[in-house]
C-alpha cells in the first residue's frame, strides 16, 4: 500500500527543490509517505493528511514521532470529500493555498478530486496523482488486462488523458514505483 522508497526520494526531492511549505495529502495509511514529506518540508511547514483509517496511521505514528516531525502534521480523520469541501469554503479566510498536493486515496474518485484539488492549489504548485500506470496496465489493450485491473485501468486512462488536454496544468507521468502523475497547475 506504501509508495515505494525509490519514489519516497523522488517525492523528497520534489518538494525540497519547490521550497514546498504547505502540502495536502489525500490517503495516508501507515503513514510512509506522510514522513517522507514531513522530512523534506522545513520546520514551518504543515502538512494537512486525510485518511478514514485511524489504526492503520497509529501503526506508522511512533515512527513519525520518533523522526521528530508530528508538530507538521494536521490528520483529519475523515473522507476526503468531506475535508476538501471544508478547506475550499475556509480558503478566503486562511493564509493561501497548497504548494504541492498528494492524491493516494481511493482511485474511483481522482477525477473528483481533482476539480477540488485544482481550487486549492497555488499557481505553480503541483498535484501528484499515484498508481497512473496501474501494474502498467494503462499501455495494454483492456483484453490483455486481468479482470481485477480493468476498472482501475480505464479509470486512470481517463485521468491521465483528461490531464493531457487540459490547458489549465502541465502534466508528467512518471513511470516511478506504480506510476505517478505530476501535474503542475498553470492557472
Ligand atoms: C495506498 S494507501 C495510502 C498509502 C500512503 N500514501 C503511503 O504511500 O504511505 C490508500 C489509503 O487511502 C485511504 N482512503 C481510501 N478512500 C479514502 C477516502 N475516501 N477518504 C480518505 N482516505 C481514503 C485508505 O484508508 C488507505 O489508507
Amino acid at each position: 500500500m506504501n509508495v515505494p522508497v525509490d519514489e519516497g526520494l523522488l517525492l523528497s526531492m520534489l518538494l525540497k527543490v519547490m521550497n514546498a511549505k504547505k502540502t495536502l495529502e489525500l490517503g495516508v495509511f501507515t503513514g510512509y509517505s506522510l514522513l517522507t514529506t514531513a522530512l523534506a518540508l522545513p520546520a514551518d511547514g504543515k502538512i494537512t493528511a486525510i485518511d478514514v483509517d485511524k489504526e492503520a496511521y497509529e501503526v506508522g505514528l511512533p515512527f513519525i514521532q520518533k523522526a521528530g516531525v508530528e508538530y507538521k502534521i494536521n490528520f483529519c480523520l475523515s473522507d476526503a470529500f468531506t475535508v476538501l469541501d471544508d478547506l475550499i469554503i475556509k480558503q478566503g479566510e486562511e493564509e493561501g493555498s497548497f504548494d504541492f498536493e498528494f492524491v493516494d486515496a481511493d482511485k474511483d474518485c481522482y477525477m473528483e478530486y481533482h476539480k477540488q484539488l485544482m481550487k486549492l492549489v497555488k499557481v505553480g504548485g503541483i498535484i501528484a496523482y499515484d498508481n497512473t500506470l496501474w501494474f502498467g496496465t494503462v499501455a495494454e489493450p483492456e483484453e490483455n488486462v486481468q479482470e481485477f485491473a480493468r476498472k482501475g485501468r480505464k479509470q486512470l486512462l481517463e485521468l491521465n488523458s483528461f490531464l493531457a488536454a487540459d490547458d489549465h496544468v502541465e502534466p508528467a507521468v512518471v513511470s516511478t514505483g506504480d506510476g505517478l502523475t505530476l501535474c503542475m497547475c498553470l492557472c
